[in-house]
């Protein structure tokens, strides 16, 4: 078979881990020509390829972004986009598609099986808001980043008596802030899931430091909300898929606590850093795992499906229950585990 791989959205350590391992199966096992398309969506709409063997994949394995490059290019959104992605499906005889992506790249691919291409997904995204699967590959490496981050924090804002805010990804859920908070020992975590009250935000800064000296890590995600009212908000570009471009609620946060507590605070924000570099042992071992069952899916002819982790099995679910609804923090995570250490 003549399979096609694009990667689509923001990059992701683990993606080459995928791309090695479809093209590993692919080739060796199942005899299959591949092809690269270049930066997501975009490479298939105008057509612009990579060849893909597994020569050209050595030594990507331990690599963070992809070699295939990526973008948020949504064939919806441009002039003839889908009948310029039929055509160049037609003209490099493809077969079959491998898509790696999170939801607004496997939203399209799911839009796309309906014209008839016939697509696999797998789940990408080091926020883990995908449904469907456990968790994403990215995700692992994004909370050892922070936690990293947060635990160089803490010795500073200790030595200085500080409040400390990290402001980390996470657009619509709060996965990242919720695991590298309760990782890294935060005294309060906020999320998009909740609203949060820079109020009590600052009255529970108050009373930890009222009890000495005590330095204290927000961790904050970058889409976080504050009560309608309470502080002022941000606005960005937005993107094809409609995202509002974020990055910046650490800064608000940490001006209010210093207003309203007294105490030198100080932000900082991680942003690209959290999605660059080496996977984790952990997702690369996922990626492998996605990549070979992608490979597999493809040629049972599970086409609409994804792969995804579920209770330690790599197992396929339709592209549609992947992309109905965001995966949000689970509320036992926040009320339960995490506030126990807050304040
Ligand atoms: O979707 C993953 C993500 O890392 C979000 O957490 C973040 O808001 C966004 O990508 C940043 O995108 P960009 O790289 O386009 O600035």
């Amino acid at each position: 078979m003549r399979v096609g791989v694009l990667t689509g959205g923001g990059d992701c350590p683990g993606l080459n881990a995928v791309i090695r391992a479809v093209v590993r199966k692919g080739e060796r096992q199942y005899g299959d020509r591949l092809v690269g398309f270049r930066d997501g969506w975009k490479g298939v709409i105008d057509n612009v390829t990579m060849p893909l063997d597994v020569e050209r994949c050595r030594g990507i394995l331990p690599r963070g972004g992809t070699i295939l490059g990526t973008s948020r290019t949504n064939p919806y959104k441009v002039d003839e986009g889908v009948a310029r992605v039929l055509k160049t499906l037609d003209a490099e005889a493809v077969d079959a598609l491998v898509a790696i992506g999170g939801e607004d790249t496997l939203g399209v691919a799911h839009r796309l099986e309906g014209e008839g291409v016939r697509v696999v997904g797998v789940p990408k995204t080091i926020d883990n808001d995908l449904s469907a699967t456990e968790v994403t590959f990215g995700f692992h490496t994004a909370v050892q980043i922070a936690t990293d981050a947060i635990d160089r924090l803490h010795t500073t804002a200790e030595s200085h008596d500080r409040v400390m805010v990290v402001e980390v990804m996470g657009r619509h859920a709060g996965w990242i802030a919720t695991y590298a908070g309760i990782a890294g020992g935060a005294a309060e975590i906020l999320v998009p899931e909740e609203e949060f009250d820079i109020d009590v935000v600052s009255d529970m800064i108050r009373r930890r430091h009222a009890q000495g000296r005590f330095a204290s890590i927000v961790v904050v995600a970058e889409g976080a909300k504050p009560k309608a009212g309470s502080m002022a908000v941000q606005s960005g570009e937005v993107d094809q898929f409609g995202h509002v471009r974020l990055g910046g609620i650490g800064n608000q946060v940490a001006e209010e606590i210093e207003k309203r507590t007294g105490f030198e605070t100080r932000v900082t924000i991680l942003g690209h850093v959290q999605r660059g570099g080496t996977p984790t042992a952990f997702d690369r071992i996922l990626a492998t795992r996605f990549g070979v069952a992608a490979i597999d899916a493809v040629h049972d002819g599970a086409f609409g499906q994804m792969v995804a982790l579920q209770a330690g099995d790599i197992v396929r679910v339709p592209l549609a229950d992947a992309v109905g609804e965001l995966k949000t923090v689970d509320p036992s995570l926040l009320h339960g585990v995490a506030d126990t250490f807050f304040g």
